[in-house]
């Protein structure tokens, strides 16, 4: 955990106009500003920055809250790693709250010793893949034999095996002066529900994952069958997170100035080096996240995605082209015909081939548009017709219009129609779109306003009058201490007068900031999900409208919530009594 004043000061230091201003361009409108919301996609913006609040909220979507709440969402990173991002941002040190560590149950961390355990640990699993015994044997000719990897290759990644024993492991590491504490939180160990330590990873072949300065922070270990699950993984730990790594980066950074290649596996990025590629980086078994195409971007201009060539390989890449693009990467797709994936294709078809269809990898727009051509038989005027419909759809979805007009050029040509035509089929698309996307938006606004389907606060449903009288009562309370004051002071209200259970959490978070951390809010984050903030924005902001907000409407809001929630629970009751006279009846007869 984080202390309090930690988080004020990177709350205070990080201010939250100029924050979400490098993300987005913000206007200004009044005392706030205004932009496109980054959390869903509007033609017309109805995201604000609350300066003076240090708060934002998006009335299209429903997100908001401070500026760990928007790092959250935006970096998706959970609520200690938001803070140390902001922390970082803004030049200060984080200093964790070592007694509130303990009090969690979070072990405390030596960086350079964990650091230390997982090299120990992988020359461990590397000196087991080149011992005598038959498992090892077998271990090392599913890496020779079956994959085809030198020695060298094999020495190169520092790959190894995890030997078939529950124990052997972590007796070897305990005897070099590690603790069963520092190997559970490494992912070495686990622990059983009878308390009892076995080794994490068992008669698997390990891939030690290594960072840019040449840390072992995590593992990947593979089975060697068809057995489940074919990767077990590290879990992210004080020294790793999986969505901010790539495996072999470390070896890439060297070779990728120009541009590097994204695969999805280990052994793609493992036969590609082995063939000369040594700019190949893979993800550590998630799909991209942000933060990765970020970290990609400080390394290279241009990224070739080499995914597998099943769908859900060619589907994970369209995903992963629209996150390299928004970090400003030249983004190519290559797809290997003839293969499952970049690493067998090597296999069967060697180095030289794949230079060549790595010469050949396509943008986005001829990806796709050579998808269509090859589905349809153009010269049949019904397909060509429908192929022709695509490939504008797929012109409308590109953002700049000089770009659409030099596509529109390009098929042009291909189906022999006019450009004038095409251009405004395009248009129509374009405004249609924008047309179902207002109408989507308005619609989730109505649909949040009644409470329907609400994933945020489910009880809503269930008495939408009550709801909205608790969220009237918070609203009050999250903007004016004098309010906290005398609700909190004189108990004025109770656990007991709220229905829904998250306003009930709210209402008690309140409570317990007010008696035990001098009312204040800035830990927010570490209480509610980022959903729940922007929840909690909402509250404020719709009372931040009213002019009239004093003590009369306080305890005017009160009385109103009671009477509301009295009425409700006798309603349940009085169903309840109804469903017992049932019984009655039926038992009766
Ligand atoms: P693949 O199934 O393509 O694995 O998953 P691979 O590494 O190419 O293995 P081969 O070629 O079958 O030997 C791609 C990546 O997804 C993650 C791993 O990071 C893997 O490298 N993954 C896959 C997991 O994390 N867990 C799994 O169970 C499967
Ligand atoms: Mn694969």
């Amino acid at each position: 955990m984080i202390s309090k004043e930690t988080i004020e000061q990177v709350l205070m230091r990080n201010d939250i106009e100029t924050l979400i201003g490098s993300y987005i361009s913000l206007k200004r409108a009044g005392s706030n500003l205004k932009g496109l919301c980054p959390f869903h996609s509007e033609k017309t913006p109805s995201f604000t920055v609350y300066p003076q609040d240090n708060s934002f909220y998006c009335f299209g979507c429903g997100v908001g809250g401070d500026a760990i709440s928007f790092i959250r969402k935006k970096e998706n990173l959970d609520y200690p790693d938001a803070v140390e991002f902001l922390a970082n941002r803004a030049g200060i040190t984080i200093v964790r709250d070592e007694r509130a560590d303990q009090r969690r149950g979070e072990p405390k961390f030596d960086r350079a010793k964990m650091f230390k355990m997982n090299v120990d640990a992988a020359k461990y699993f590397n000196k087991c893949l080149f011992s005598d015994n038959p498992d090892a044997k077998a271990a090392l000719a599913y890496f020779t034999d079956k994959r085809g990897l030198s020695v060298a290759t094999i020495k190169h990644f520092g790959l190894g095996y995890a030997p078939n024993s529950f124990d052997a492991f972590s007796k070897y590491m305990l005897a070099r002066g590690y603790t069963y504490e520092e190997l559970v939180a490494g992912f070495l160990c686990g622990k059983s529900d009878k308390g009892r330590y076995y080794d994490a990873f068992r008669n698997r072949i390990m891939f030690p994952i290594i960072d840019v300065s040449g840390n072992v922070i995590a593992f990947g270990g593979r089975v060697m069958d068809d057995s489940k699950p074919k990767y077990k993984n590290s879990s992210d730990t004080p020294v790793f997170k999986k969505s901010r790594n790539l495996f072999a980066l470390n070896f890439a950074r060297h070779t990728c100035s120009e541009s590097m290649i994204l695969c999805e596996g280990y052994m793609d990025v493992i036969a590609m080096h082995a063939a000369g590629f040594e700019n190949a980086v893979a993800t550590l078994g998630t799909a991209i996240t942000s933060e990765q195409a970020r970290l990609m971007s400080r390394y290279t201009k241009k990224v070739i995605i080499s995914y597998d060539a099943d769908e859900a390989g060619q589907k994970a890449a369209m995903r992963a082209i629209k996150l390299l693009s928004e970090v400003g990467l030249d983004v190519t797709i290559l797809k290997v015909p003839g293969a499952k994936d970049p690493d067998e294709y090597i296999k069967n078809y060697g180095a030289d081939k794949f230079r060549a269809l790595l010469i050949e990898s396509k943008t986005k727009f001829d990806y796709n548009l050579e998808n269509i051509l090859s589905k349809y038989d153009i010269n049949v005027s019904q397909q060509k017709i429908k192929a022709l419909h695509e490939s504008e759809k797929l012109i409308s979805e590109t953002y700049s219009s000089a770009e659409r007009d030099i596509y529109i050029q390009t098929i042009s040509k291909i189906f022999d129609v006019d450009s004038k035509s095409i251009k405004s089929d395009v248009d129509r698309i374009i405004s249609r779109a924008a047309f179902v996307r207002k109408k989507e938006e308005a619609q989730k606004v109505k649909q949040d306003a009644i409470g329907y389907s609400d994933r945020v606060n489910p009880d809503f449903v269930k008495a939408p009058a009550v709801a909205k009288n608790e969220e009237a009562l918070l609203g009050l309370l999250l903007l004016y201490p004098e309010h906290r004051k005398k609700v909190f002071e004189e108990q004025l209200v109770s656990d007991d007068d709220f229905f829904t259970e998250l306003n009930r959490r709210v209402f008690d978070y309140l409570r317990e900031a007010y008696f035990e951390r001098e009312d204040s809010h800035t830990d927010m984050n570490e209480f509610f999900s980022a959903d729940e903030t922007g929840r909690i924005t909402r509250m404020k902001l719709s009372r931040m409208g009213l002019t009239e907000n004093g003590n009369a409407v306080l305890l005017d809001s009160i009385t109103t919530l009671k009477n509301s929630v009295r009425k409700k629970k006798a309603e349940k009751n009085s169903s309840l009594e109804g469903l017992e006279k049932l019984l009655i009846d039926k038992r009766k007869s």
